[in-house]
């Protein structure tokens, strides 16, 4: 650690410090082993839909290079790794056969983790859905849930108790509305009905997943990763304002945790979206199925949005940071806007606002007491440069991590039960629509020549994790001298 390092927040013993990743996003090897292909391989080989025509097709060639990047972890000192799994990679056909070369990949992995002492920490949808069963309908259709049951089974049969923590899926929101509404993600449909229905598949497959894991894994630990928006009203005291917070709310965060954590759907927000749907896709006994325990809830954060009532005539803002499009990622919403907010954004034009996550965990917590959190994602894209000595002096990244794990430890001394912190990414990749132009990760990876470098940021994590490891040592410490 240099003189001009952020400083570093003090966490409770045995809080988990890793970093995050996605199979698309990194591994590469599309068409290998058997791998069948996903809606984002389709997707990124539409002309026009990722920037610079990028696809995942070699990304961070990950699936080859995985025992060293493995060893990069280590070097961090990472004690733990989420990843997830390419369904595609595991049954290609989506339902069916498993692909016994696709769950080895899985399997080594697993092992080359334990082996280095870091935990694994699974999710299985991360969004590649198989191809076929996009053809079949995708998650607008009800069978897709059975089929992600099917897999979620077949794949806790395979890795077993080696997995510390099975995350069923990251994001719902994205898959359903940014896939299904706006089309800026795969599939890249437009139909806010499709995208409805896609919600309530993706609820159904969460808590029938978790079913089917815990058939073959009866203590297994279940979780679910959401990106819980924190939305604040333009002017709280204007009441337009605030009902449009409260109806993005409800589309953003409790079609997702009402099903889930409190087994029903809010009553208003079937009423203000009665328009696009009946919801006759619920069906008797869904809810239960949704509604299994968690042990821990996955929270992904980047950023706050500042909304507001749009009478139609100005020109309209949207800064919700996801992508010009003129199709909605808000079924129903179409009297708002999202405003620009002045300050310190990243290259995504993302805000920085740290506040927004201790804001986020202590109300999550206090709703919901019995339920653990975890970071599951936070973390920046900058413009890196790599200076004339080879290192990445990403400051700019490391002061945007140290000031949220300052708020993730605020949201602890306020209360919250907060057991870990999941930095996205460790390394560069494949940023969804954006393609590589976006770089997420603590260690930069040069395209041309696939090599990997730990930039600053991965030195101050790195400084992080030693220096809480060292904290609770002296901890155990003194309490052994004190009894
Ligand atoms: C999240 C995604 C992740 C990554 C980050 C920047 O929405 O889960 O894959 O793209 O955003």
């Amino acid at each position: 650690m240099t003189a001009t390092s952020p400083p570093i927040p003090t966490f409770p013993d045995g809080f988990l410090f890793g970093a995050a990743t996605a199979s698309y996003q990194i591994e590469g090897a599309a068409r290998e082993d058997g791998r069948g292909a996903s809606i984002w391989d389709t997707y990124s080989h539409t002309p026009g839909k990722v920037l610079g025509g990028d696809t995942g097709d070699v990304a961070d060639d990950h699936y080859h290079r995985m025992p060293d990047d493995v060893a990069l972890m280590k070097r961090l000192g990472l004690q733990s790794y989420r990843f997830s799994v390419a369904w595609p990679r595991v049954v290609p056909a989506g339902s069916g056969a498993v692909n016994p070369a696709g769950v080895d990949f899985y399997s080594r992995l697993v092992d080359e983790l334990l082996g280095a002492g870091i935990t694994p920490i699974a999710t299985l949808y991360h969004w590649d859905l198989p191809q076929p069963l996009q053809d079949a309908g995708g998650w607008p259709a009800r069978d897709t849930a059975y089929r992600f049951a099917e897999y979620a089974g077949q794949l806790a049969e395979a890795l077993g108790d080696r997995i510390a923590i099975w995350t069923t899926l990251n994001e719902p929101w994205c898959a359903a509305y940014l896939g299904y509404s706006a089309g800026v993600h795969a599939p890249g449909h437009t139909d806010q009905a499709q995208a409805l229905a896609a919600v309530h598949h993706l609820n159904l497959a969460h808590g029938l997943g978790l079913q089917a894991i815990r058939a073959v894994l009866p203590s297994a630990k279940g979780s679910v990763t959401h990106n819980l928006h924190v939305i604040r009203p333009a002017d709280p005291d204007d009441p337009r304002d605030v009902d449009v917070v409260r109806r993005m709310r409800n589309l953003g965060n409790e079609a997702f945790l009402g099903p889930q954590l409190l087994g029903a759907y809010p009553a208003d927000l079937i009423a203000d979206t009665s328009s696009i749907t009946d919801w006759s896709f619920v069906r008797d006994g869904d809810l239960a199925q949704i509604r299994q325990p968690i042990d821990v809830l996955g929270i992904n954060y980047y950023t706050t949005s500042l909304a507001r009532y749009w009478d139609g005539t100005t020109p309209r803002a949207m800064d919700d940071g996801h992508g010009d499009t003129d199709a909605t990622a808000w079924p129903g919403e179409q009297d708002f806007e999202v405003l620009h907010v002045d300050g310190e954004h990243t290259a995504m034009g993302w805000l920085v606002e740290p506040a927004g996550l201790t804001e986020l965990l202590t109300e999550v917590s206090a709703r919901f007491p019995d339920v653990p959190l975890m970071v599951t994602e936070n973390g920046a894209a900058y413009d890196d440069r790599v200076a004339a000595d080879g290192s990445v002096p990403d400051g700019d990244r490391a002061a945007y991590v140290a000031a949220h794990l300052q708020a993730v430890a605020d949201a602890i001394a306020a209360g919250a039960d907060v057991r870990g912190y999941q930095l996205w990414s460790l390394m560069d990749n494949f940023e969804w629509a954006y393609g590589y132009s976006k770089r997420f990760g603590i260690i930069r990876v040069d395209y041309d020549t696939l090599e990997r470098t730990i930039k600053d940021s991965g030195h101050y994590y790195a400084s992080v994790i030693a220096a809480h490891l060292a904290r609770s040592e002296q901890r155990v410490d003194q309490r052994s001298e004190q009894a």
